[in-house]
């Protein structure tokens, strides 16, 4: 193809003209190329979710490996079933109850993650133009799968209390008169990525009752119900209207990424649609992940290091409110009662995404708040994750982040002359309560 290219094609890719219409939306992050940067090791990287893997006991894993190997090698590196190892579903069941869940196997399909089991849920329901309802802000992987599919994502206003019901009752309210179709509400109401924050338990039902009573269905994402800290969220949505909820959970957070191994609950009908879709995509999830998570699930005290994670994770979630409180008390931000995530409202003249460049060469990142909303709002946030580095990288990782603020500051009052410089604002997205301050 020298020098020539396709009906419009580029010097760089000569099939440029010929993907897709739905690949326009796999945007690359616009700061992908910052985050390369803050994985170099004098960074202090508060931008990732990256579980704290180095808690895991390897040694237990390894013997998982192992016994795996020899006593189901051939197993192992075969092609499994489309819907999941049963004694895995099985197994998935009792992690399901420890939140109040009860359901039977057959209606489990295990996923290469629960990101996966995203994108097969998004693959069932979505046609271009449908509509998928989310928190403001909502999951940033969520947000992509929505749009791949040429979905619109339509935020909903979220407070301390998680999702508000009233705002969910307006939302499909608004978008059915104007003649849009709703699919499902997506949802994550245990730690909520990146917001934080919790679904209240007397929101629960009225939020089910809302989604039944308009023949919506939820889509209840769940990686971090158990990664609790002060005490247990209330039971998941699932438990108050199995027929209405596709439950999806994951091991990514309470065990490792790494096995990518999740799965999805669903009712019946759309549970069988689940496996002919998994089976399109994959033909069947890792037989190998399966049976080690099967393994580790049956001989380690899996429910014990459960509460290490939970220790580790409390012990650094206080490591940045405290440093929140000492280097920057004039902000606000959410306070986290389990989960990875700290979502920072920022005075509303700053950018967090003009900002993050300057973050980075003072040596700590975040993630700015836009990548969050699939508008391209929320410059005036950032989540700050708390899971990866040492409660010392953390405090450390603030106090930076408090002078690139201080300076950012310290620019716009020498550039706008008079005015105060943190004038009182009214927070678009957490109406009412106003997050916690910490
Ligand atoms: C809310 C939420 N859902 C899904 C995922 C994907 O997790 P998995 O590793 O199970 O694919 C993540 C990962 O960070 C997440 O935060």
């Amino acid at each position: 193809m020298s020098g020539t290219n396709g009906p419009g094609g580029t010097n760089l890719d000569p099939w440029y003209g010929q993907y897709a219409e739905r690949t326009s939306g796999l945007a690359a992050s616009e700061v992908r190329a910052l985050f390369a940067v803050a994985s170099r090791p004098e960074v202090v990287s508060l931008a990732g979710g990256m579980p704290y893997v180095t808690a895991l006991p390897k040694d237990l894993i390894k013997a998982s490996f192992e016994r795996v190997l020899s006593t189901r090698g051939d197993v192992a590196l075969q092609y499994g079933s489309g819907q999941g190892s049963p004694a895995l579903r099985e197994r998935i069941l009792e992690v399901m109850a420890e939140e109040g869940i009860r359901a039977s196997a057959d209606d489990v399909v295990t996923t290469t993650g629960s990101q996966q089991a995203i994108d097969l849920v998004a693959k069932l329901f979505l046609d271009p133009g449908d509509v998928v309802l989310a928190e403001a802000p909502s999951y940033v992987g969520a947000i992509g799968v929505f749009r791949s599919y040429q979905a619109r994502t339509v935020h909903v206003a979220t407070d301390a209390n998680g999702l508000v019901p009233e705002a969910l009752r307006e939302a499909i309210r608004a978008e059915r008169s104007a003649g849009r179709t709703i699919k499902f509400l997506y949802t994550v109401p245990d730690f909520h990525n990146p917001a934080g924050v919790t679904l209240a338990a007397e929101r629960r039902p009225e939020i089910v009752d809302i989604c039944r009573e308009a023949g919506v269905l939820i889509v209840e994402d769940n990686p971090y119900g158990l990664l609790w800290f002060e005490n247990p969220p209330p039971p998941p949505l699932r438990t108050l209207n199995p027929e209405g909820v596709v439950y999806l959970g994951s091991f990514s957070k309470t065990l490792a990424p790494g096995f990518r191994v999740g799965w999805a609950l669903a009712p019946h009908a759309v549970r069988e649609k689940l496996v002919l879709a998994a089976e399109s995509a994959i033909l069947s999830p890792s037989a190998f992940s399966q049976l080690v998570v099967t393994e580790y699930l049956s001989t380690a005290d899996w429910r014990g290091q459960i509460a290490i994670f939970r220790g580790v994770y409390q012990e650094r979630r206080d490591a940045m409110l405290t440093g929140l409180g000492e280097h920057l008390p004039e902000l606000s931000w959410t306070v986290p009662n389990g989960g990875f995530y700290v979502w920072v409202s920022l005075p509303p003249e700053l950018d967090a995404k003009q900002m993050l460049p300057r973050a980075v060469s003072e040596l700590v990142a975040y993630t700015p708040g836009t990548a969050f909303f699939a508008d391209g709002s929320g410059a005036d946030h950032l989540r700050l994750s708390f899971c990866h580095p040492t409660p010392d990288n953390i405090r450390l990782g603030i106090r930076r982040l408090a002078g690139v603020i201080g300076g950012e500051l310290d620019l716009l009052s020498t550039f706008s002359g008079t005015g105060p410089l943190h004038a009182p604002r009214h927070d678009r997205r957490f109406s009412s309560p106003p997050p916690d301050i910490g």
